[in-house]
């Protein structure tokens, strides 16, 4: 049992946090821009590569939001938001909307789905998700989301990994 096993021993660890960064760094993940509509009618948009499928029956997603975001209390007050699944070819997507800005969809072609939340185009896969409830994940907020309508297209993804926007190839001996 390591000295990190526990909550109470958490404070204990002595590792650096931009080690554990790093560490963290090295699980690729895909890319996703999550979209809702601000309580005030704002469109807002985060990229996040938080995501992660949690359940089918129900359908249940999660992704978790820096409690420090200036999006944090749109997502809060949201009835709904959409996960995009992005693209290999949509990095610069993704920096857009890391980048804080006022409004990130400048220039953005956007359809509407329920409660106004905004649809991206050219995305592998898109999920509307009503924003069913939320939990604490320490400087984070997690997010778990009930997918009312979800959508798959064909492409290759954009991964990222150790900081760094990836494209992914098929494993040569598993072909
Ligand atoms: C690839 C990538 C993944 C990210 N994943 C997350 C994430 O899962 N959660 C998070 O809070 N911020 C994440 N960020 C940072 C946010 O996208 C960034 O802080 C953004 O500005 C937040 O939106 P806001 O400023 O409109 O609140 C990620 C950034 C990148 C480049």
């Amino acid at each position: 049992m390591s000295t990190c096993d526990t909550p109470a021993a958490a404070t204990a660890c002595s590792f650096d946090p931009r080690e554990l960064r790093k560490a963290f760094g090295q699980f690729t993940t895909g890319v996703t821009v999550i979209t809702t509509r601000a309580p005030d009618g704002r469109r807002v948009g985060m990229t996040a590569n938080s995501f992660s499928s949690v359940s089918l029956d129900p359908p249940l997603v999660l992704w978790s939001l820096a409690r420090q975001a200036p999006s944090v209390c749109d997502f809060q007050g949201a009835s709904h938001f959409a996960i995009h699944v992005l693209a290999a070819g949509q990095h610069l997507l993704s920096r857009r909307f890391s980048t804080p800005q006022q409004d990130k969809f400048v220039g953005l072609d956007c359809a509407e789905g329920p409660a106004g939340v905004p649809l991206i185009d050219g995305v592998l896969a898109r999920f509307v998700c009503r924003n069913v409830r939320q939990y604490d994940g320490g400087d984070h907020l997690i997010f778990i989301g009930q997918v009312e309508r979800c959508e798959r297209f064909d492409g290759e993804p954009l991964a990222f990994h150790a900081g760094y926007y990836q494209v992914t190839v098929r494993h040569p001996e598993c072909v």
